[in-house]
């Protein structure tokens, strides 16, 4: 089984069950303040799970690009990504428990699609807590096809409950469903959830009930829906009988190329193989942050320092390979090829990816020699230390003051017969790393679908910035992102130049005469084409919709959205811009509020 044959055999099975394929979304969340990336199929969804009608209906499906970074030192293993597809199916208000197991279970066992037999399946199910009930109904259904209940499993909260993806939002009780690997159990206590890997999760069904408020309580959802997930490169590697996700047709192309550039052979040696898998899985990861449809750049903040961090560790991971010079542009070659057909846009970005990573590169490989003479200056005066040992406070000045990663200053270090004081860096690390964190969560805080109507009105605003800014500076501005929290707007949008004074002012002005207009906000469905030749503005990624949302604010603006909008402008403040700065190369950000 191939990546394209699951994906397709995917959507197929759930188109022939009613439902209406959906194009994923860019990695990057609209309007999410609460993360970086999109991190499972659901996330673009949210407004949806939690109540807007979707345009192509209430059964939905499609394949997501996500970026997960929460475990990104743990990559090098044979199982963890940062980047992985996610395959997915969504009843919004539609069909509940009985339909869902019933659908994940015909896909999984029937031999018309995966054929995966019975007796490797088990399952868990939530086993209840004081706010929410054990879930017998999903033991019943998955008994009555023919699941025994010795494979049924009872757990907490901390495995069989989802969400939300972000501080507040949807989510619910889940049932997951494990292939059994053959493995031996690693204990008579061995079951599903166990992470010795005998038994790995494929699939999850979550029952999106509740919605998760700022203040920590549950509320109710007026529609209940279901949410699924089924990680594509895991389950491909069960499905061919691989250990590893690194084992798959998926990654054999990757590692090839890494073998090509280095010399080095995978699976003979291990310290190798921890660094050939951090570079196929980062260079992945980089070339499809960078092909995204929302321009990402390695920067030090955000989206772009984490894909700053993930080139310049593979950077590193090269050079204990032994390769020299630029290599990375060879392997995110290899996604390129791989993925343009399911995600095009990294086909047509093709070019930008390659030269985005050779400069971050080259500049990283300057980073490496400056770094690499400092220690040469520091070198006579360490050795005159009887202990032979470098104080972790000049280590951290070497990552402090040139980027210098503490692994090579070690190196460096060993080469010349001394050791690093490793303690004394983690500890200044630590306290960089927290102060650098407070700052984020600064960035983070707000609410992942705060529906308030203050992030309503901001939505709204967007609509208005945009159409302002294309009637001001001219026709190539577009949106590049936005980002809401209820107390201020940010957007980002193509334009070579900064404004001047006087077009800020402008823009200022043209938006707020069409609050004070007081513009109705009208929405109607239709195909995308006909969206298209009715002049509204259409973005992002909406390639497979059969039908879309178009939001027309009086007839100032028409533009494809998900929503939700105000009703009328009238009510929503006087627009100021604050700040207008560079983003990245060619993309501009606005900083703008709503004053009451
Ligand atoms: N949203 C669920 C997950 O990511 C399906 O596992």
């Amino acid at each position: 089984m191939t990546a394209n044959e699951l994906r397709s055999k995917y959507i197929a099975f759930f188109k022939s069950k009613g439902h209406a394929e959906i194009s994923g979304k860019s990695l990057i969340p609209d309007n999410d303040p609460t993360v970086l990336f999109t991190t499972a199929g659901m996330h673009p969804l949210v407004p949806y799970l939690m109540g807007e009608p979707h345009p192509a209906g209430t059964r939905l499906t499609d394949y997501q690009k996500c970026i997960r970074t929460g475990d990104i030192d743990s990559v090098g293993d044979s199982s963890h990504l940062t980047c992985f597809e996610m395959l997915g199916n969504w009843s919004l208000g539609d069909y509940f428990k009985k339909e869902a197991i019933e659908f994940s279970f015909e896909f999984l066992t029937d031999p018309k699609w995966l054929g995966i037999p019975v007796e490797k399946l088990s399952v868990t199910v939530f086993a209840g807590d004081n706010e929410v009930p054990r879930d017998d109904e999903s033991a019943e259904i998955w008994h009555g096809l023919g699941i025994p209940r010795e494979r049924i499993h009872f757990l907490p909260r901390e495995d069989n409950w989802w969400g939300p993806a972000g501080e507040t939002g949807p989510c619910g009780p889940d049932t997951e469903m494990f292939i059994d690997t053959g493995k031996a159990a690693c204990s008579p206590g061995c079951r599903p959830g166990c992470h010795c890997g005998k038994y790995i999760e494929i699939w999850n069904d979550v029952f999106m009930q509740y919605s998760k408020q700022k203040d920590g309580s549950y509320k109710k959802l007026e529609r209940k829906c279901v949410d699924t997930g089924m990680g594509i490169e895991r389950t491909v590697a069960m499905l061919s009988g691989k250990k590893s996700v690194y084992e798959t047709e998926i990654f054999t192309p990757f590692i090839k190329s890494v073998e090509a550039v280095s010399g080095k052979k995978y699976g003979i040696n291990e310290a190798d193989d921890v660094s050939i898998r951090i570079i196929c899985d980062h260079a992945r990861a980089a070339a499809f942050i960078l092909g995204d449809s929302k321009g990402v750049t390695p920067s030090n903040v955000g989206a772009g320092y984490v894909l700053r961090r993930l080139i310049r560790r593979a950077v590193r991971h090269g050079r204990k390979l032994g390769v020299d010079g630029v290599f990375l542009g060879t392997v995110a070659q290899v996604a390129i090829d791989m993925y343009a057909e399911p995600y095009p846009e990294i086909g047509e970005k093709a070019d930008f990816i390659l030269a985005e990573l050779k400069a971050e590169e080259e500049k990283f490989l300057v980073t490496l020699q400056k770094g690499e003479a400092e220690f040469d200056k520091m070198l006579p005066n360490l050795l005159k230390n009887p202990q032979k040992v470098m104080s972790g406070r000049l280590a951290f000045k070497l990552y402090d003051t040139y980027g210098f990663p503490i692994e090579l200053t070690e190196e460096l270090a060993a080469e010349g017969g001394l050791t690093v004081n490793r303690e004394e860096f983690d500890e200044a690390f630590k306290k960089h790393q927290e102060l650098s964190r407070a700052g984020s969560e600064q960035v983070f805080k707000g609410g992942l679908a705060d529906h308030s109507e203050q992030t309503t009105a901001y939505h709204t605003a967007t609509h208005l910035l945009q159409k302002a800014l294309r009637t001001v500076l001219g026709e190539h501005v577009a949106q590049k992102g936005s980002n809401i929290t209820a107390e201020r707007m940010r957007f980002d949008f193509t334009h070579p130049a900064p404004m001047t004074a006087e077009e800020i002012a402008t823009v200022e002005r043209i938006v707020n005469e069409q609050i004070q207009a007081d513009l109705q906000v009208t929405m109607e469905i239709m195909s995308l084409e006909e969206a298209k030749a009715s002049g509204a503005l259409a973005l992002f990624g909406e390639k497979y919709e059969s039908s879309v949302k178009v939001y027309s604010i009086g007839n100032f603006s028409k533009e494809v959205c998900g929503g939700p909008h105000v009703d009328r402008t009238g009510g929503m403040g006087i627009f100021r811009i604050q700040k207008e700065q560079s983003s990245s190369a060619g993309v501009r950000r606005i900083r703008a509020v709503l004053e009451k």
